[in-house]
């Protein structure tokens, strides 16, 4: 699929250079979405193993994975993680996952998030001709608007745990019709 430019950014496939610049977008998003309450103990552990460059190294080199990166300049500005090898626990199993969707918070609203989600879509069309399906923490009311708005709907609920805590998360799936429309294209 051709990727457009547009508002100055460029949607591109990932490199195995971006490892680190992805590493640190994603503590930035992460720490300003979910660390709403301050940095607990948990949560610098937490970041600090799991957000790692090396961690993203290898989602990169991983081919059940897939990453789109959106870039203006030489920054880097918001990714999509598809995951091929996660089939989906509730609905439509054939779905694979968007593991990951992050826009910095000073894009957001600017379409980037859409942009993203409609590449990872096409691709998950193109190379497997399934939906994607995601999770999102149940209390992420703007990504859960944002996703219903793109067609996703609810189709199960999900624990992640964190230092004991659970955590609910909606397990969304994308609707099939779109899987359609894209054959027809
Ligand atoms: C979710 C996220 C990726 C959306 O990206 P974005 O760049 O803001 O999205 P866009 O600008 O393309 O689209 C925003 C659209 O979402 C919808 N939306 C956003 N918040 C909404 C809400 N609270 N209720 C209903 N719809 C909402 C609107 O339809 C809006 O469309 P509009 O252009 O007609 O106003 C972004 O907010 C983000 O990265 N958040 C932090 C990380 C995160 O929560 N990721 C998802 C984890 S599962």
């Amino acid at each position: 699929m051709t990727i457009k430019p547009q508002h100055g950014y460029h949607l591109r496939v990932s490199r195995p250079e971006d490892a680190t610049q992805l590493s640190v977008l994603a503590l930035q998003v992460w720490l300003h979405t979910y660390a709403w309450n301050g940095i607990s103990g948990i949560i610098a552990d937490y970041v600090l193993a799991e957000l790692t460059p090396a961690k993203f190294a290898t989602i990169l080199e991983d081919p059940r994975q897939h990453v789109f990166v959106a870039q203006r300049d030489e920054n880097l500005l918001g990714f999509a993680v598809i995951n091929s090898a996660a089939p989906c626990p509730y609905g439509d199993t054939k779905a694979i996952e968007l593991a990951t969707l992050y826009v910095q918070e000073h894009f957001i609203g600017t379409g980037l998030g859409t942009a993203l989600i409609q590449a990872a879509q096409h691709w998950a069309y193109d190379q497997h001709q399934c939906p994607l399906w995601l999770k999102v923490n149940a209390q992420n009311h703007r990504a859960i608007g944002f996703y219903e708005s793109h067609s996703y709907s609810k189709t199960g609920s999900i624990d992640f745990v964190l230092g004991g805590q659970r955590h609910e998360n909606y397990v969304m799936l994308g609707s099939p019709i779109l899987v359609v429309d894209a054959q027809r294209k």
